[in-house]
């Protein structure tokens, strides 16, 4: 080992990224595809034995994921470019192997599509994860309703299609809670069960939607998505199609919230602005000046930011996975702000970090009270799960001094390159240690 290694602050096996904050951001940055989108699409294709062409693909490692445990099924996987062709028919396997399914949750939401294919499945219970439990009974209970036998054994699902030769049936499904994970799993079983199904108190995320667009354009008949009544007429069989991923919200909004905790001005773009209703209005609400221009949004800071309340909400509501970003912004403008988070139970931990960094954060079960002060300063942070990854780079950005942000295993999954692209706008950020895993190396 060198004396630079003993003195640096990465670990051996650890890259951390290392930010000089308070450096002004000015220029462009694109959006690529969404992952939560990207990962159930590519769950969607097992549903046909024709290719699948799905364009847009983000490169993050649930990517690479997500493509491993189909391989492992018997699917064709390449990539062209940003593009990914997927072909099932030659599906051979309906058990995805916990070694690849525990690395990503979304990987359970294949139980929807096997059983529509080959009227079996066998998935590995996807088990809790950093910011909450994560249960999948709503999934579970819709399937049954669908006429599917289900025993949990040894942390798996054991699935099957009882009767009706093996094909769902079609039913009428009252969702407990509108979970994301469960309207998209039971809305890919239905496309191919015998009758109409319909989906009450569903999600209406926009990734549903885009499912719903792959969906159709394989020729599944769907009326509904994007609203809380989903009507599902299913079909004998599905087709090929050539389909583009949406951008991705939660990234655009990541940029965007950059912008304003550094006080910059930035364009984001492509984006779908309705799908980001709620974080522009809070950008507005604590002084930020929000303008679409083109495909995408320029933010802008006029004057001195102040403080809001914000609630995390099912779709259209603000989002869970920008509570941690927000709040990084909401550590340093005037006055008191209030975060409630009400969609996972333990999806604080970055309050401890940001504190370590000088912010003034009281917590009273799911809420946090925060101070604004003057400035962050940078020390050693970690990001305890995706998102809080991302609010330590916000952070980071905007402290004094020079943050080290570790958890990048965290980071890669949901941001493709971070580093590089935010370097392009003016950031001073480098990654130390091992580089980024590109694609299917993960
Ligand atoms: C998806 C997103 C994730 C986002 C979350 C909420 C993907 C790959 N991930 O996760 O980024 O944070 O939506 O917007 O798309 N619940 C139950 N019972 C269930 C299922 C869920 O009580 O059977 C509860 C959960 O505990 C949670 C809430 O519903 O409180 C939302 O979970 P859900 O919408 O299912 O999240 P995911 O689909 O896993």
């Amino acid at each position: 080992m060198t004396l630079a290694a003993l003195n640096s602050p990465v670990g051996l096996n650890e890259s951390q990224l290392s930010i000089v904050g308070r450096q002004r951001l000015e220029g462009e940055l694109h959006v690529n595809g969404a992952k939560n989108s990207a990962l159930v699409l590519m769950a969607a294709s097992v549903l046909s034995c024709d290719s699948i062409r799905l364009r847009n693909m983000p490169d993050l490692t649930d990517i690479g994921t997500m493509a491993k445990i189909l391989i492992s099924l018997g699917v064709g996987f390449h990539l062209e470019g940003s593009s990914a062709v997927l072909r099932s028919d030659g599906l051979t396997r309906h058990d995805p192997s916990y070694d690849l399914t525990r690395k990503l949750r979304a990987s359970f939401f294949l139980i929807g599509p096997l059983l529509a294919r080959h009227g079996v499945a066998k998935v590995p219970l996807p088990g809790g994860c950093r910011i909450g439990s994560r249960p999948v009974r709503e999934h579970n209970k819709g399937l049954q309703a669908m006429g599917v036998r289900i025993s949990i054994e040894g942390g798996v699902v054991s699935a099957e299609v009882q009767g009706n030769h093996g094909r769902l049936q079609g039913c009428s499904i009252d969702l407990d809670c509108p979970s994301v994970g469960a309207t998209e799993t039971l809305m890919m079983a239905a496309t191919l069960a015998e009758g109409e199904t319909v989906l009450r108190n569903a999600a209406q995320e926009p990734e549903v939607v885009d499912l719903a667009g792959l969906l159709k354009a394989m020729g599944a008949r769907i009326h509904g998505a994007g609203s809380s009544t989903i009507r599902i007429s299913g079909v004998r069989k599905l087709h090929g199609a050539d389909y583009a991923v949406i951008p991705d919200r939660i990234e655009a909004a990541t940029f965007l919230i950059a912008a304003a905790a550094t006080r910059s001005r930035l364009h984001v773009t492509p984006m779908e602005p309705n799908h980001l209703n709620a974080v522009l209005a809070k950008l507005e609400e604590v002084g930020c000046s929000v303008n679409p221009q083109g495909q995408g949004i320029t933010v802008t800071t006029p004057g001195q930011l102040r403080g809001c309340d914000l609630r995390t909400q099912p779709f259209p509501g603000f989002p869970t996975d920008l509570q941690a970003p927000f709040m990084a912004l909401l550590t340093t403008v005037q006055g008191t702000s209030f975060v409630t988070e009400t969609i996972f139970e333990n999806r604080l931990q970055h309050v401890a970090e940001l504190q370590r960094m000088g912010a003034q954060i009281r917590t009273c079960g799911n809420v946090a009270i925060l101070e604004g002060v003057p400035m962050l300063s940078g020390v050693a942070v970690t990001g305890t799960d995706l998102r809080a990854a991302a609010a330590m780079v916000i952070a980071g950005l905007a402290a004094d001094g020079v943050t080290h942000v570790a958890g990048l295993e965290h980071l890669d999954r949901g941001y493709a390159r971070l580093e590089e692209r935010l370097q392009a706008v003016g950031a001073r950020i480098s990654r130390i240690g091992a580089t980024r895993p590109a694609l299917l190396a993960a």
